[in-house]
């Protein structure tokens, strides 16, 4: 297990760390994140360690992913508790750039993936999925690596950067890495700490909720039906539901009624000022 971990936030220097490994033949992997690391995230270094021999991960909080009212400003940033778990875990590299690293003054483009970026968090957050693709081209392109390891928790996001990465021809394997959660099932999030007391022991609902309509859709209770007993206890409970939606797992198009085919269940929600998103595989 590594203790020495390189921390960059340099292009050069990054480019040249890039380069002796590449020279020497590793196989480099790229964990994109926007800190405030928690088990969820350490599980896909885990993950990326298994199939790569160098791991690098990346610690931004992208201000293009974020729009105005939204908690850019109160995001949870801490580099060196951060760093301290990933040594814990064997990361070999953290790229940590600053804001003009990645948007010199002037920076004007953006990369915007249509179709599945634009349902369910295209919704409500239209600026996100572009934000998100443009960051991690920028990444990508940065870091080089032969894998990059992205999480099922943000299921929308894991398909807009295969779509990316294909649509680019960009030489990187995605990997997707299975969601963690708390032993209660509430999904680990950055975001968890915004909960209050009482929200916290609500929020499992959520997970919950998946659970239960996933039984009904896999016995053939039509999604409208389902979801709508499931969601009046949401409801009740203070979640203001963004959407809850059944959707073909490979490209996120609704279904009224789960007839074998791999599905995805989704969920977002406001709970207080936190917005929570879970969502579950539903196959038969
Ligand atoms: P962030 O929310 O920090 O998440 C980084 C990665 O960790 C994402 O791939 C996310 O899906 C994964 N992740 C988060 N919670 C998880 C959990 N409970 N279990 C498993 N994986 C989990 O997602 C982003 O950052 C940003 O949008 C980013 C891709 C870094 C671009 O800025």
């Amino acid at each position: 297990m590594s203790t020495d971990l390189n921390t960059i936030s340099k292009l050069a220097d990054l480019q040249s760390q890039r380069s002796k490994w590449r020279h020497n033949n590793q196989i480099i992997a790229l964990v994109p994140t926007m800190g405030a690391l928690h088990e969820g995230h350490l599980s896909l270094v885990k993950l990326a360690r298994t199939a790569a021999s160098k791991v690098i991960v990346s610690v931004f909080v992208n201000p293009k992913q974020f729009t105005q009212g939204e908690d850019l400003d109160q995001y949870p940033r801490d580099l060196a508790a951060d760093l301290d778990k990933l040594k814990t875990i064997g990361a070999d590299l953290v790229y940590a750039p600053d804001v003009e690293q990645i948007y010199p003054k002037g920076f004007s483009t953006h990369i915007s993936v249509t179709g599945i970026s634009e349902g369910l968090c295209g919704v409500s957050r239209p600026h996100f999925f572009d934000g998100v693709a443009t960051v991690v081209t920028k990444l990508l392109l940065h870091c080089a690596p032969d894998i990059a390891v992205f999480g099922e928790k943000d299921y929308q996001q894991l398909l807009v950067i295969r779509r990316l990465v294909a649509d680019l021809d960009l030489p990187v394997d995605v990997l997707g890495g299975p969601i963690v959660r708390e032993s209660d099932g509430l999904a680990l999030s950055s975001r968890n700490v915004y909960l209050s007391k009482t929200d916290r022991q609500s929020a499992p609902l959520l997970w919950k909720a998946l659970i239960e309509t996933r039984a009904q859709l896999l016995q053939g209770v039509p999604m409208q039906q389902a979801a709508s007993q499931t969601s009046e206890q949401l409801i009740k409970a203070g979640f203001i539901l963004d959407y809850f939606e059944l959707c073909d797992a490979r490209t996120l198009a609704p279904i009224h009624q789960y007839e074998g085919k791999p599905a995805r269940l989704l969920i977002a929600s406001m709970l207080g000022r936190t917005r929570l998103i879970d969502n579950i595989s539903v196959i038969g």
